[in-house]
């Protein structure tokens, strides 16, 4: 079976063509974070606009990387949320119309499903079950995953999402947008004992993860090291950003590993685009190691919003039987 994926969900347009024999066969990214960067966000219209543009030809990009066409495919599935309303109509309606056309089936799949499966592009996958921590933009989730479909919420965040907070953590300390990389990247020169930030939750039983509070002490904490400029001195922000970072990496791990003894489960993953993120991956491998179990992730371009999970993703439902009717799904709320 070879799907050709489309993911339009927010600003990244993402194109891959995966074969269930082959494996990957081609993908092509157009990131928009450079025009979005000068709003300090991501502005929906513009999205939706860029999309249109660079789809086509991405599509086209993919399919010369495999050297194949459009009548090889099997089915096409594309993002059908959530995200932002237009900029999923244009991945839609586009893989729809193209399905239409080539008499095929069209799927509509559920972006943090793409996410959650991306692991599953690696050389060595993780076998069902196992526990999936999401965390993304948009997302923090604890998910028992039986497999394909049977997804069970342990946890989630209550109020903002582990990349929410980076960014906004990072637009305090006048970094641009998306600011998780950039707090990232800060940290490695922070020392790590300067400030203390709490770790929200984990003084109490369950899975949920809570992520508004922290960005007040962050703002707090960048408040009192300003000088009559506004201006933070390099080094403090280091450590600051360092602090932060600990802080989310710390309070992730936590539950992770309260989640796999919860389950009994022995298998974590990691996806979305915190994934991404290396101190992250360092204190997993420690807290999964303690439970004598093993930790999976993407390559970092898989982390991040991008095609090659959505093919996967709707690969997996075809060779399940699941195809949708007609309808072009857009879904800007959609629980999974
Ligand atoms: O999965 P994704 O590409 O898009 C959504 O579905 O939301 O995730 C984007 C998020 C952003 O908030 C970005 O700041 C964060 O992932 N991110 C990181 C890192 N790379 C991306 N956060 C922390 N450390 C990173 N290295
Ligand atoms: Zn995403």
């Amino acid at each position: 079976m070879r799907v050709l994926g489309i993911e339009t969900s927010c600003d990244e347009t993402g194109v891959a063509l995966y074969d269930s024999e082959q494996g990957l066969l081609g993908d092509a990214l157009y990131s928009q974070v450079k025009m979005h960067a000068e709003y300090g966000g991501v502005v929906p219209e513009l999205a939706s606009r860029d999309h249109i543009r660079k789809l086509l030809p991405l599509i086209r990009e993919v399919l010369a990387q495999a050297n194949t066409d459009l009548q090889s495919l099997d089915a096409i599935a594309y993002t059908a949320g959530p995200g932002l309303i237009g900029a999923l109509m244009v991945g839609a309606s586009t893989g729809r119309a193209l399905a239409l056309g080539l008499g095929i089936p069209a799927l509509g799949v559920h972006h943090m499903e793409g996410h959650l499966l991306a692991p599953m592009l690696e050389e060595n996958p993780p076998a069902f079950p196992f526990v999936a921590l999401l965390v993304s933009g948009g997302h923090t989730q604890l998910v028992e995953v039986q497999g394909i479909g049977q997804y069970q919420l342990l946890g989630e965040s209550l109020d903002d999402a582990a990349g929410e907070a980076f960014d906004k953590a990072a637009k305090m300390l006048g970094l641009d947008y998306p600011g998780g990389p950039l707090i990232a990247r800060l940290a490695q020169t922070g020392d790590r004992t300067r400030f203390r930030f709490p770790r929200p939750m984990t003084d109490r039983p369950g899975l949920d993860f809570s992520f508004s509070g922290l960005k007040t002490f962050t703002l707090n904490t960048a408040n009192q090291h300003r000088d009559a400029q506004g201006q933070i001195e390099a080094q403090t922000m280091a450590d600051i950003a360092a602090a932060f970072e600990d802080a989310v990496v710390d309070t992730l791990a936590i539950k992770c590993r309260r989640a796999l003894q919860q389950t009994g489960l022995k298998r974590l993953i990691i996806a979305g685009g915190v994934s991404a993120n290396l101190r992250l991956r360092e204190r997993l491998e420690e807290a999964v190691q303690k439970e004598k179990g093993q930790l999976f992730y993407a390559r970092p371009k898989f982390c991040t919003d991008n095609g090659a999970m959505i093919a996967y993703a709707g690969c997996q439902r075809l060779m399940a039987g699941q195809m949708d009717d007609l309808t072009i799904l857009a879904k800007p709320r959609w629980p999974m």
